[in-house]
């Protein structure tokens, strides 16, 4: 008989579960607040919030005096936090503030950070900003790349951090390079312990999984290496925001499905989608049969 097994560590991590959560207490205390960019990477939980009162604006200009503004679980660039001064409550995840800080202890040290991760994605933008000298490398290519174009980077001060949602591969590789060419490179593991899980455990139900079903909202950047891990081992990944995506038959043949979503994904979401793929398999059996 077929069956539908859920990753544990599904959905909600602490860090979205903290800005979510400071986000609705600011905005009842406060009778209505600005959420700067998406708090979280989740339409559903953003539009929940905004019925609290807290409206999300997308810079700092659009932010009126006075208003108390929420720092979403990413974090913000320095230039951001300089301006808003007290106004701001920082719901920057303590792992990614881990991260902002020894980018901006190897400034002082004159070291150069280097980190591993997305150029464009927030968490990673805002992580360099805490140095004028960081460079963001997407992956261990690019690392090689930039070491052996000048030998004398080499022999440099420079200390390495990872995006928390970095793909673990991605990481080691780019330690073994930095192990290998640098002679005075600090490296810090910083990919956080509830992505890690997370990712471990998405690619083992992959394995086992005729079908995997990934849901998180597409900006996700967790959601989306999730979907990649589970493509390197299972031959069917669905990448959903929502139940509705998912299309009747599309369990067919199948013995096994798997479900796990991204850190920003709610429960609710996550229950709809299980929901779904179980009648899926109802419906499938007597046909079977
Ligand atoms: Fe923080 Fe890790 Fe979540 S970095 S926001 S606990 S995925």
């Amino acid at each position: 008989m077929a069956e539908v097994r859920v990753a544990k560590s599904a959905g909600f991590c602490y860090g979205v579960e903290r800005a979510v959560k400071l986000a609705e207490e600011t905005a009842r205390e406060k009778g209505g607040c600005a959420m700067l960019g998406s708090i979280i990477h989740n339409v559903h939980v953003v539009a929940e919030l905004e019925a609290l009162g807290a409206r999300q604006v997308d810079s700092v200009e659009e932010v009126r005096p006075g208003e108390t503004v929420i720092i979403r679980s990413h974090g913000e660039r320095k230039e951001v936090f300089d301006r808003l001064g007290s106004v701001c409550v920082n719901a920057t995840c303590p792992n990614v503030l881990r991260i902002q800080q020894l980018v901006a202890q190897a400034d002082r040290e004159g070291r150069i950070p280097l980190i591993i991760g997305e150029p464009r994605h927030p968490e990673v933008m805002g992580v360099a900003s805490w140095s004028d000298r960081s460079v963001i490398f997407p992956g261990p290519e690019e690392l090689e790349k930039w070491l052996l174009q000048e030998p004398s980077r080499q022999s440099l001060s420079l200390t390495a951090v990872a995006q928390t949602t970095c793909i673990r591969t991605i990481w080691e590789t780019s330690k073994e390079i930095l192990k290998k060419l640098c002679t005075n490179a600090k490296i810090f593991d910083t990919i956080c312990s509830a992505t890690h899980r997370r990712q471990l455990e998405a690619a083992e139900l992959a394995a086992q999984a005729d079908v995997m079903v990934v849901v998180g909202d597409r900006k996700s950047a967790n959601t989306k290496h999730l979907a990649e891990i589970c493509r390197k081992a299972c031959p069917v990944v669905y990448q959903i925001e929502q139940a509705g995506e998912l299309t009747t038959g599309f369990l067919s043949g199948c013995t096994m499905a798997g479900l796990t979503a991204g850190a920003s994904t709610p429960a609710g979401i996550i229950k709809e989608v299980y929901t779904t793929m179980s009648e899926e398999i109802k419906n499938m059996e007597p046909q079977e049969e």
